[in-house]
């Protein structure tokens, strides 16, 4: 394992959660206002790990009660919500999306404001909702973890026997390695990979060592994109 390339350890995007210029400015959210642009810069939240870290926690707590037709899990959730026919949300744009619509505004276009019942979604919330949809609402797939996770954090400094492309990335993780494969489709927790990320994994030090660990957004991402059966 050779160290060429340390510059790319520069690379890593700051993990910035405080984006506190776009707090309290869709509250009053007509969807006419198309001049709120200050979202678009953070990528914390519009990142690979926004949906599965911050989309779906929201569902979670807020829709799931009473939204059980959606799904239990990640993939389910976006499979729902990515259905042509119901068009709930329109990537790129929320003020097209109806699911944003029916969180933001008071009252929606059609029927009550969601969730029913319970608190609206704070600011924070909101405005998450609102990048990830603007960001293209993406799902962790392996092009977007190898873009935002592998690349961004370097793992090929240390990595090279991985190779460089995507293609050769993704082999290395399938590989059946005698030891066995670092990734098992369907099986997060039983994959080398996952393992070696989380806090307190069954295999050595947390990768990256010498850097900051993933946020777990990013890890929850990767869990996902396994469990869905880590396609390329
Ligand atoms: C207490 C139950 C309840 C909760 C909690 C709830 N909903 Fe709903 N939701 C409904 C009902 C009932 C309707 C149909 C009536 C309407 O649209 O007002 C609905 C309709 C919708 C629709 C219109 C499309 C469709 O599938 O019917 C969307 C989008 C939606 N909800 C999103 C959400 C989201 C996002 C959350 C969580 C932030 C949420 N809801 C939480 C009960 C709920
Ligand atoms: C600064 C060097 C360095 C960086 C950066 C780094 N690793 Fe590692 N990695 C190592 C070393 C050294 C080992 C072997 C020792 C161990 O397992 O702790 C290792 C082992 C591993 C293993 C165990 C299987 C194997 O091939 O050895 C996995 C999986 C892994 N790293 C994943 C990652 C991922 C994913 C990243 C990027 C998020 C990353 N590493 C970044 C140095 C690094």
């Amino acid at each position: 394992m050779t160290l060429v390339l340390l510059w790319l350890a520069c690379a890593s995007p700051a993990t910035d959660t405080s984006d506190t210029a776009d707090t309290g400015a869709d509250t009053s959210d007509t969807g006419a206002d198309t001049s709120d642009t200050a979202e678009t810069g953070d990528t914390a939240d519009s990142g690979v790990s926004a949906f599965e870290g911050v989309v779906f926690p929201i569902y979670e707590a807020k829709c799931a009660g009473c939204h059980t037709y959606w799904g239990a899990d990640a993939d389910a959730l976006y499979a729902a919500w990515s259905d042509a026919g119901l068009a709930l949300v329109v990537a790129g744009d929320r003020h097209a999306s109806p699911l944003y619509d029916k969180v933001a505004n008071e009252p929606p276009a059609e029927g009550g404001r969601m969730p029913l019942q319970l608190s609206y979604l704070d600011d924070d919330a909101l405005a998450n909702v609102a990048d990830w949809i603007d960001a293209g609402a993406a799902k962790a797939t392996f092009g977007n973890l190898y873009d935002q996770v592998f690349r961004a954090r370097s793992c090929s400094m240390c990595h090279q026997d991985w190779g460089f492309s995507p293609d050769e990335v993704h082999e290395s993780w399938l590989a059946d390695e005698g030891a066995g494969a670092l990734v098992v489709p369907g099986d997060a927790a039983g994959s080398y990979l996952y393992q070696k990320l989380i806090d307190g994994g069954t295999y050595g030090s947390r990768m990256p060592v010498w850097y900051p660990p993933l946020d777990a957004g990013e890890v929850e991402a990767i869990g996902a994109w396994i469990d869905a059966g880590a396609t390329r």
